[in-house]
């Protein structure tokens, strides 16, 4: 019951009236253009504002969403992970739920590192919210300038378009005795060690000395063509 007496001229104007009138109304063109631009600019706003921080100096074509791994797909990484141990880094930690996962299989140091400031602190709630604040970190800083030479354990799930020269890096920087796990999306030119899981879900495993043999024996072939082409056309 209210406690205001209705007042002249106003009894015509609650909610339920002025509902009653929306739906009264045919929508229009324009009305629809209005929601359209209206949607369009609430999503705009939740992405630049939530969801991209951060990322204004990181060139257009190394920004990559954010997805969170699925449960099935935080399995499959465990799955190759297992056997392995000592520290762990996740490039692009998102929520952090692959570093939290990893610090409870006994990776140490576990360290996710982020852009997306929002991020980082929902990854600092989910560890202290798990009783783990201490044990794992959570560095807001872009991965493509991460020393990676003391890194035993990788995990990424970053975009295909970022994966060629996410390589390069790996290739460049991550020690002999590495593992590289990827969710979701395979390294564009490596050959995996072990694969676990399907579809969406899939995560494939490298093995950082194997694929600095393989990267080796490719370019000896190349040398050898090389040379064959070169004696081939000096004798004819
Ligand atoms: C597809 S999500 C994966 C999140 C998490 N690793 C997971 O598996 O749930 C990729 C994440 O990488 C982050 N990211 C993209 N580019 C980055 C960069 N240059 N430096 C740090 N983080 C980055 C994004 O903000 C996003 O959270």
């Amino acid at each position: 019951m209210s406690h205001f007496p209705p007042q002249a001229g106003m009894d015509d104007d609650g909610p339920n009236e002025v509902f009653a009138e929306l739906n009264s109304r045919p929508l229009g063109g324009w009305g629809l253009a209005q929601i359209a631009a209206g949607t369009g600019l609430a999503v705009y706003a939740m992405w630049v504002g939530v969801l991209q921080p951060g990322f204004r100096k990181v060139p257009l074509k190394l920004q990559v969403p954010y997805i969170p791994a699925s449960k099935t797909q935080v399995h499959n990484v465990m799955a190759l992970l297992r056997g392995r141990q000592g520290s762990l880094v996740d490039l692009g930690s998102g929520d952090g739920r692959i570093v939290l996962e990893a610090h409870q299989h006994g990776f140490s140091p576990a360290v996710g590192y982020e852009l997306n400031p929002w991020l980082v602190r929902l990854s600092r709630f989910h560890a202290w919210r798990a009783g783990h604040r201490e044990e794992v970190s959570y560095r807001r800083e872009d991965l493509w300038k991460v020393d990676l030479t003391k890194c035993k354990n990788v995990t990424v799930f970053l975009a295909p378009s970022v994966l060629s020269l996410l390589q390069e890096k790996l290739q460049a920087e991550l020690p002999d005795d590495a593992l590289v796990v990827a969710g979701r999306f395979p390294l564009p030119d490596w050959k995996p060690c072990r694969i676990e899981g399907h579809g969406v879900d899939r995560a494939w495993a490298y093995n950082m000395h194997a694929q600095r043999q393989q990267a080796l024996k490719k370019n000896n072939t190349h040398s050898d063509r090389d040379i064959e082409q070169t004696r081939e056309e000096g004798s004819s």
